[in-house]
């Protein structure tokens, strides 16, 4: 009904304006000012996670592009290789798990039946699982050793939206804790990155509030399009997977998301006249080498003719140039980016499906939770 949905024209539309409360609320108690995190909920022995030399997170949907995010910070924060596994390509091959292996199982519902079955093939050969998950009792942190919460509150709409951030922050604070346990970094390091992941509710906040007129006149302009495609480089890379999975859900659009290095290797042989090309732009500060690479990607579909939409740093003049429609995100490190550069994707696809006259909340074909293999 319109109260539950208060207000809001649907339930995306309404969980897209709670991502800020889903981080603050997913980071909240989880550690104190001097940067030292306290993940005692989590109740594995930090003797145990000392021990840990490698990390599966296994995970369906955007669940598992929450993931690979987390494996481009947790690999950096940590030096341990992370793994990420579709749960169900994961469950009938035969992985390399040992004791000191850490799955991490990632869920908003709890409930899917290939991140459950996933998990337990895991703890029968001796691993550790680690539920991240948004739905409190449910089937999966049940059947998990130990399981920290996102605090996101329930997600009705069907296409995932502050379950995503929700799981990178608590992703996040796994990869830190481990950090810490381990000595791999610096007290003051680690209070430092958590002082960015606390600025990011606020700049989620602006993109919502400064960006949102220019997504919807985007769209608009797009709705005859007939494919879309998404491209992004390191962890801007899950994120245009990403923002490629909600126009499939919910605008029933073709659409492709992949690394932007991977172009020239296949598919800039798809960009004709008039092609829209979604492109994630690394900040430009610090003289990031990734930026003018992205950069060069825009140049190269700009001049088959693709029509250009850009999500970029405020700031980065260079962008200006070179995209046709630019969506603007506050500044932050590369690695706290994808909080804020998911946002406009969700809201371009919220209103072409909108536009279009769709159920923006229940697309067809799909289920929230699949219960089923
Ligand atoms: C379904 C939903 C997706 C979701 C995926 C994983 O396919 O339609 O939005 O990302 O399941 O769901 P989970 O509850 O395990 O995160």
């Amino acid at each position: 009904s319109a109260s539950e949905k208060g207000g809001w024209d649907s339930f995306m539309d309404k969980e897209i304006h709670e991502e800020p409360h889903a981080v603050a609320d997913t980071l909240l108690g989880r550690f104190d000012l001097e940067g030292r995190l306290n993940l005692d909920e989590v109740r594995i022995d930090e003797e145990i996670f000392r021990s840990i030399d490698k990390i599966i997170v296994i995970a369906c949907g955007t669940a598992a592009y929450a993931g690979m995010v987390a494996k481009y910070a947790i690999e950096h924060w940590v030096r341990i290789p992370v793994e990420v596994e579709l749960a169900h390509e994961f469950r009938y091959r035969d992985p390399i798990l040992t004791s000191r292996t850490l799955v991490v199982a990632i869920s908003q519902s709890g409930e899917t039946m290939d991140t459950l079955m996933a998990l337990r093939h895991a703890r029968e050969q001796g691993s550790r699982v680690l539920a991240i998950c948004n739905t409190q009792g449910s089937t999966i942190p049940r059947e998990s050793d130990a399981v920290l919460y996102t605090h996101a509150g329930p997600e009705i709409a069907v296409a995932s939206t502050k379950a995503f951030v929700a799981q990178i922050t608590a992703a996040y604070l796994i990869g830190l804790y481990l950090a810490q346990v381990k000595g791999a970094m610096y007290r003051d390091e680690i209070r430092g990155i958590l002082d960015e992941l606390r600025a990011m509710p606020d700049k989620i906040q602006r993109v919502i509030d400064t960006q949102s007129q220019t997504i919807e006149a985007a769209a608009t302009k797009m709705i005859n399009a007939q494919s879309f495609l998404f491209l992004g480089r390191h962890v801007g890379y899950p994120v245009a997977m990403e923002g490629a999975l909600k126009l499939k859900e919910i605008a029933y659009t073709f659409t492709e998301g992949f690394a932007a290095g991977e172009l020239k290797h296949g598919p800039i042989a798809l960009v004709d006249e008039g092609e829209p090309v979604v492109v994630i732009v690394p900040p430009a500060r610090g003289r990031n080498i990734l930026h003018s690479k992205v950069i060069s990607a825009i140049e190269e579909v700009r001049a088959r003719g693709a029509y250009t939409i850009a999500v970029a740093e405020e700031g980065d003049d260079d962008v200006r140039d070179y995209a046709d429609v630019v969506f603007w995100r506050p500044q932050c490190p590369t690695l706290m980016s994808p909080l804020v550069d998911v946002i406009p994707m969700q809201l371009f696809a919220m209103d072409m499906a909108k536009l279009k006259g769709l159920d923006v909340d229940k697309p067809r074909n799909l289920a929230k939770s699949v219960t089923v293999e």
